[in-house]
């Protein structure tokens, strides 16, 4: 094997990186179903907490920390049994706040994926601040389990004490909850379709900014991020973000990227496009497809 997960692999005891290896192509993106979980649980003889701890360095191998050159980890199991990993991404020569953590890249991840509620997060380094107040925005935050590397395990609430929500904001149906917003879009362009479905399930209970970016690269993959919003507004994550925190965990590069589709709603407070430009404009010389949508 010589992929990016080579030297991680190197590092774990032997029956975990042996059974290990056969998920790790080069196009694996850090998602483990159940099923393969509980394999990988009994063919290493680890408990489930010792091998998500002790994997987090195939999670952070699937960082982009072109500025800092430190790579984080995150792990979030989904109350469906399966895991998703996410790592952090920096853009190189922009803006520090477009930075995504490794944390959000992992629940956006299983977020993406269709999971309605996270029930661990594992990481190889304490949460940030941003980071506790990202998580604190999930269905049941408080309640979620940390595991960190020599800590016991704790809830968030631990963490982040005295939290500032979405309820202070009067929003009960926080970030993983199932909500689709419809609009109106005559299109039979399947990037645009695409974009715009995402753009349904995005979370901007604050703005009502509901919006969604999908990347196509030239063999024709897509790859989509949806806008997520903060009660405290700045650690929200930008749809542009998202995306590209995507492509990179599925080892794709910005190179690769053909066409770049931003569709939001006509009723937000609020427009993402020029902040989805910057960030696009700083990896890739790809103009920005705008599509503004009315609501249903
Ligand atoms: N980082 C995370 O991914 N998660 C944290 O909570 C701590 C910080 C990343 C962000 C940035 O890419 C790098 O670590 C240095 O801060
Ligand atoms: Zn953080």
């Amino acid at each position: 094997m010589q992929n990016r997960f080579i030297d991680s692999v190197s590092e774990l005891p032997k029956p975990l990186a042996c059974a290990l290896v056969p998920l790790l192509g080069d196009d694996f993106c850090g998602y483990i179903d159940a099923n393969q979980l509980a394999n990988l649980v009994e063919q290493s003889q680890l408990s489930e907490q010792e091998l998500l701890l002790k994997i987090l360095p195939i999670a952070a191998a699937l960082a982009s920390p072109t500025l800092s050159q430190f790579f984080v980890g995150a792990i979030a199991k989904g109350a469906s049994g399966d895991i998703y990993m996410g790592a952090n991404l920096e853009l190189p020569g922009e803006a520090l706040f477009h930075t995504v953590h490794a944390e959000q890249s992992a629940i956006s991840h299983a977020w993406l994926s269709g999971e309605t509620q996270i029930v661990d997060i594992i990481v190889n380094f304490s949460p940030c601040g941003h980071c506790r107040q990202f998580i604190n925005e999930l269905v049941d935050g408080s309640t979620i389990n940390i595991h960190l590397p020599g800590q016991q395990t704790q809830p968030l609430s631990h963490y982040l004490p005295y939290a500032f929500g979405p309820k202070d904001l009067n929003v009960t149906r926080p970030l993983l909850t199932k909500n689709e917003v419809e609009f109106v879009l005559e299109s039979n362009d399947p990037t645009i379709i695409e974009a715009l479905d995402q753009a349904g399930l995005s979370y901007a209970p604050y703005t009502q900014c509901h919006a969604a970016v999908v990347l196509e690269t030239h063999d024709g993959a897509t790859f989509c991020g949806r806008y997520a919003e903060n009660a405290a507004f700045n650690p929200s994550m930008q749809p542009m973000q998202m995306a590209l925190s995507n492509l990179v965990r599925h080892n794709r590069e910005y190179s690769e990227i053909k066409r770049a589709v931003l569709v939001e709603s006509s009723k937000g407070q609020i427009s993402l496009v020029g902040a989805a430009m910057d960030a696009l404009h700083t990896i890739a010389a790809v103009e920005l497809e705008h599509i503004v949508v009315e609501p249903i």
